[in-house]
């Protein structure tokens, strides 16, 4: 069996113990383990108002939709972005007929709080900043510099789940509006496809989960309990069936028990990687501000020719892969093309490699003998 790039771990037995629980419940919708889920993740990350949807694709457009009507925003009005980032960071922009703006990126390869200062024009209303492979960057001087300018603050924390500032989630810091989580198929808290967005400002807590469910303003859950005036609900906004359900959710809370003791081993890997590359001047590695806390979603190297490593690779049963291209490359954001160079010079040289929590110590000394063998 080659080596795969990503491949999450499921406690089997325990996740089916919990869809189990829904299933004889005979609730498998939102409510009874939403619910659950909700508070464990309030409680494991100290945000105040948490709602689980159905990925992190749908709380981005949320969270840009609510911004957008809270503080009467306008058509073609600007979101500074990265443009190395999965393609639904960006794409949540242009749901809500907003531009997006590209920065350039850091070592880290999240936003540059320099060139982000450079961006901002009299049509910027807010910044989305993506927490890439988990690290927080530079994002408490990006929270600084939209405090200091007026702008909101939008964390994809898709990548993120997991990672702290001495002790603290980053998502919850003073400055940041709203943080996005993923829990889709190969995230560091994998379920099948599922998301929380999490809002500092109760408000715009209460108008999200009431759009993520069509605007209606009782939930189904709490209606079942409430006898003959379960149909008497209203519909109070243009909503969307974005909610998330019981069975994503009860996977979520076994998978959360381990998320801790998971990211440590991905730090251990990685401390193996950076040790084995460290030595090889055609390599350039990633680094991670506060690295013993960072969730490591993806561990990347920067090599000169990235296209003959990952066929090498592959011949040797090692399948590494690419996150993410240039979003300038493709046609819906090519306009954006020349905005930020270096991220553009960079994404053509990344790779990353296999980290997941079925790498034995052994893979990861053949991955680092492989790799020096062939750069
Ligand atoms: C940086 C980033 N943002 C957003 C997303 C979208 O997440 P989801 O698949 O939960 O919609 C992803 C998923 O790969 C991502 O990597």
């Amino acid at each position: 069996m080659p080596i795969q790039v990503l491949k999450p771990k499921f406690h089997v037995d325990e996740c089916l113990d919990a869809v189990r629980e829904c299933l004889e419940k005979g609730w498998t919708g939102m409510g009874f383990k939403t619910v659950e889920f909700e508070e464990a993740w309030k409680n494991y990350t100290g945000h105040k108002h948490a709602i689980f949807l159905n990925s992190n694709t749908v709380g981005l457009h949320l969270a840009v939709k609510v911004l957008k009507d809270q503080y009467a925003w306008s058509d073609g009005d600007e979101i500074i972005s990265t443009p190395i980032t999965f393609v639904s960071t960006n794409l949540a922009i242009e749901y809500e007929n907003l531009q997006p703006v590209f920065a350039d990126v850091d070592e880290f390869l999240c936003i540059d709080p320099a060139d982000l200062e450079k961006k901002i024009s009299s049509k910027t209303r807010a910044v989305i900043f993506v927490g890439y492979g988990g690290r927080v960057g530079q994002l408490d001087k990006v929270a600084a510099i939209c405090k200091k300018h007026g702008l909101k603050l939008i964390l994809d924390a898709a990548h993120m789940s997991g990672t702290k500032v001495n002790g603290v989630i980053p998502g919850t810091w003073d400055g940041i509006d709203v943080a996005v989580y993923s829990f889709q198929a190969v995230k560091n808290l994998a379920t099948g496809d599922s998301g929380m967005i999490c809002w500092a400002d109760e408000e715009a807590g209460r108008i999200t989960r009431k759009l993520s469910w069509c605007g209606i303003s009782k939930d189904t859950y709490s209606r079942s309990n409430k006898g003959t005036y379960a149909w008497k609900y209203d519909v109070d906004y243009v909503g969307y069936k974005y909610n998330g359900n019981a069975i994503m959710a009860a996977i979520a809370l076994t998978q959360l028990k381990y998320l801790d003791e998971e990211n440590e081993r991905r730090r251990e890997i990685v401390r193996k990687y950076n040790e084995g590359f460290r030595r090889n001047k055609k390599i350039t590695i990633v680094p991670a501000p506060y690295e013993n806390e960072c969730s490591y979603h993806l561990y990347e190297l920067i090599v000169p020719d990235r296209e003959s490593l990952l066929n090498k690779l592959s011949e040797q049963g090692i399948n590494c892969g690419v996150h993410y291209r240039d979003n300038t490359e493709y046609k819906v954001f090519s306009y954006g093309e020349g905005q930020a160079p270096k991220a553009h010079e960079i994404s053509q040289h990344l790779i990353t490699m296999p980290l997941h929590m079925w790498l034995t110590d052994e893979d990861v000394e053949k991955i680092i003998q492989a790799v020096n063998r062939e750069v």
